[in-house]
């Protein structure tokens, strides 16, 4: 929540951080801001309430001066409401410092009370103008950006990424951290900051990580990092894996329409390189070791929203093949409450931006509690990898619409990859298994396409149901997740009531919410599932058909059994019944985005919500 950029060269400031924040905008969207010293040592700040083009548009009929240091900031609301003086930068030292922050500090009531005691006047609601103030007061006292955040840094409370310039240091931009994203970007003769490799990857796509509770000064030529007390610290260098190109809309209507339909290359790209001659193959679980893992005796999944169902689908396929109990909870309810962890649980953390926050306390905890942490993440240089034993990399490329699309398939393609991993080193699946899993699992990408092209119907049906008011979704054993998932996402991207059940729940109380006309999507078992539970679902249909219900059905290509009973059938190619999820979940996704198209909503920057939760 809330993207930072900052910079330091001689391409044109403004131009630069008004690029970083566009591509950082899916991290907030409430207010967008910048502040650039020119060479006479003057700062001119621009910071506006709403989407980021109206703080484009405002510096077009008003420049700012250009220089060669600026910050830049797209704001998530916290504390005071989305307006333009709540917006970043925040001013310090009698407005001769800018800072912009990101995240929540915990303890600003008491620093803000101590600072009025001062004489200090505040112009923001906001908790971040209490470190610009605070950070002030310590330039004045040391003379020195890097040395007065440091002084500050550790009275701060909570989680933050702070990024500062001061007028008396040009060509200088100061930035700090603590449980919130910053990055570093490499250029040539320039140098950048941003609370992902997006904010630069336009301009370079060298980059070095930063370190939790560390403070970076970047000039010109030069980048210094060291540790809050001041000790030098040597970062993590890395190449981003994606250029600029893969973060931009390319023709589509929207980064989610494009998100789409990049979702079997997401899959594809997850494969690549992870198995060969019908084996798995993954070099990253090393660091937890092949024996380690033959010896766990429980799985915790922990993740938030949609990461939390890739987990949930998961659970079927690797407890089926390893054997081993999973257990998926949500990372802020696992965080805060005594689990049992033993030595030989393995935690598997799940999350696209790799920075939400409480998945990232939840890994914090975990290891603390004596557990080994895998993460399955899809972005480079995000901080839960860094806290964790090993990491898996989806690679999905680059999400920028704020609701997740082509992560969920890559992370359920990792995960099933986990399991095939875990059931080879525990000798519960025999090579042939393993070779005929991977086979299907290698046949998703094509399959996923396919799923894509014929969704048309889907369409009109979005366009035709524009003005429904709830919308229920019903799945069984692997096609459970997949519901709860097409209503999380009907949810955030229309605006619309949703629910997903259980099938089997139906009967036990939400069949009470069936009257005429309600609109139902079904996810439709196999009929080859060996567990007969395609008699059972096509029951439940029945069930709510003689209540009036108007049925949509997600079913296996050929599957004649559904037809007499659903209002529409969507059908998806056939695959085992572990693997057709991955498939289902398309039509859901394009049926969301499409209502929410067709109730002239923005899809790709749904109210209220930011990509990246770095608050808990
Ligand atoms: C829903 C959605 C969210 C995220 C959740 C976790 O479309 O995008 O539910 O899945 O906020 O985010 P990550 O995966 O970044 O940890």
């Amino acid at each position: 929540m809330c993207g930072i950029v900052g910079y330091v060269g001689d391409t044109k400031t403004v131009d630069v951080l008004l690029s970083g924040l566009r591509r950082l905008e899916y991290r907030g969207y409430d207010s967008a801001g910048v502040a650039v010293l020119d060479s006479d040592g003057h700062i001119g700040t621009r910071k506006r309430a709403g989407k980021l083009q109206v703080l484009a548009d405002d510096l077009q009929t008003l420049p700012v001066r250009d220089g060669s240091t600026g910050i830049g900031h797209t704001r998530w609301a916290t504390h005071g409401g989305p307006t333009d003086v709540n917006a970043h930068p925040h001013l310090g030292d009698d407005g001769k410092l800018a800072l912009i922050h990101n995240g929540i500090i915990e303890n600003f009531a008491e620093l803000k009370k101590e600072l009025l005691e001062r004489g200090a006047t505040f112009t923001s609601e906001t908790d971040s103008e209490v470190a610009a103030l605070l950070v002030g007061e310590a330039y004045r006292e040391t003379g020195d950006l890097a040395e007065g955040l440091r002084r500050v840094v550790n009275r701060l409370e909570g989680a933050f990424t702070l990024l500062a310039i001061h007028k008396d240091q040009p060509g200088v931009v100061v930035g700090a951290r603590r449980n919130s994203p910053l990055v570093i970007g490499m250029g040539d003769g320039e140098n950048f900051l941003g609370s992902d490799v997006a904010a630069f990857v336009e301009y370079t796509r060298k980059a070095l990580e930063i370190g939790q509770d560390q403070i970076v000064t970047i000039r010109k030529d030069s980048i210094e990092v060291t540790d809050f007390d001041g000790n030098p610290v040597e970062p993590r260098e890395f190449e981003v894996a994606w250029d600029a190109s893969a973060a931009e809309k390319g023709g589509w209507s929207s980064f989610m329409a494009k998100e789409i339909s990049e979702e079997p290359e997401a899959v594809a790209n997850t494969l690549i390189g992870r198995t060969a001659d019908g084996a798995v193959h993954l070099e990253e679980l090393a660091p937890l070791g092949d024996e380690v893992l033959a010896g766990i005796d429980r799985i915790v999944v922990i993740a938030c929203g949609t990461a939390a169902y890739a987990g949930m689908l998961a659970k079927y396929a690797v407890e089926s093949w390893s054997r081993i109990p999973v257990d998926v909870e949500l990372s802020h309810e696992f965080r805060y409450r005594s689990p049992v962890i033993t030595e030989r649980t393995l935690v598997i953390s799940i999350s696209q931006s790799g920075e939400t926050m409480d998945t990232l306390m939840a890994v914090k905890f975990a290891r603390e509690s004596g557990a080994k942490v895998l993460s399955v993440c899809n972005t480079q240089g995000s901080s839960i990898p860094r806290e964790s034993d090993a990491v898996l990399y989806t690679h999905a490329g680059p999400e920028v619409a704020v609701a997740s699309t082509k992560a969920f398939v890559a992370q359920v393609a990792a995960l099933y990859l986990v399991g095939l991993h875990l059931a080879t080193v525990r000798g519960t699946l025999d090579a042939k298994a393993i070779a005929r899993n991977v086979r299907q699992l290698h046949d998703i990408p094509e399959k996923l396409a396919k799923t894509i092209e014929s969704a048309n119907r889907l369409r009109e049906l979005a366009h035709w149901m524009a003005d429904t008011q709830s919308v229920l979704f019903l799945g069984r054993n692997v096609g459970y997740p997949i519901a709860m998932e097409g209503a999380l996402k009907l949810k955030e991207l229309a605006y619309i009531h949703a629910e997903g059940f259980a099938a089997g729940e139906l009967k036990h109380g939400p069949i009470a919410l069936i009257e005429p006309g309600q609109v139902v999507f079904v996810i439709v078992p196999s009929p080859r599932d060996k567990l007969s539970l395609h008699p059972k679902v096509v029951s439940n249909i029945q069930e709510i058909r003689a209540r009036g219900a108007r049925v949509i059905a997600i079913a296996e290509q050929g599957d004649a059994a559904v037809h007499p009973y659903a209002d529409e059938v969507i059908p998806i190619p056939l695959a085992a019944p572990l693997f057709e999820p991955i498939l289902a979940v398309a039509p859901l996704h394009i049926f969301a985005m499409e209502l929410a198209a067709a109730k002239g909503l923005d899809v790709d920057q749904p109210r209220n919500l930011a990509k990246s939760v770095t608050v808990e």
